[in-house]
């Protein structure tokens, strides 16, 4: 009994910090809406579309979304020094888009990385209903 409540206690607290991805598309949709009035909704081919972008980095490289995660989201993909990065397709990898700060954190260093600027919260919304079109 007593363990039994332990157990809640626990999953309730780290709810705090838990997402899904439906409430984190819920949020990103509010956003858009304050950045564009003219926001008509969030498109998997458009998040497709831009996970694929390749952009002139100020490097003078080519770089993507898919430089790191590959081609394909539901692969495994690997970071400029070699390490494996678990796939983001949320039906192989049910981890991701789960936690509002991890997704936030990464939207933040991989936006500047590949764009040299922030994501707007239309396209963080368009890339996450492309994610979750993936079966
Ligand atoms: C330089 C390599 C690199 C590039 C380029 C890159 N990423 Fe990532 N990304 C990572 C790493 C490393 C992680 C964190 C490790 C992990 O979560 O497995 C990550 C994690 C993420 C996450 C966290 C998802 C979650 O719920 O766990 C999101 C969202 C994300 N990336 C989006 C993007 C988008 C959008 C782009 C293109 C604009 C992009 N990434 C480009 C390396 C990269």
């Amino acid at each position: 009994m007593r363990s039994a409540f332990l157990i809640m206690a626990l999953l309730l607290s780290s709810q705090a910090y838990a997402a899904t991805p439906s409430a984190l598309l819920k949020q990103y949709e509010l956003q858009a809406k304050q950045e564009n009035a003219a926001f008509a909704g969030f498109s998997a081919a458009k998040g497709e579309r831009f996970f694929h972008a390749e952009r002139l980095h100020s490097d003078g490289k080519k770089v993507s979304c898919a430089t790191c995660h590959t081609a394909d989201p539901r692969n495994p993909g690997k970071t400029r020094a070699s390490k494996v990065i678990d796939a983001m397709a949320v039906n192989v990898n049910p981890q991701r888009l789960s936690d509002e700060a991890k997704v936030e954190k990464w939207f933040g260093r991989n936006c500047k990385d590949v764009l040299e600027r922030h994501c707007t919260a239309q396209e963080k919304g368009d890339f996450i209903s492309y994610l979750l079109s993936i079966k």
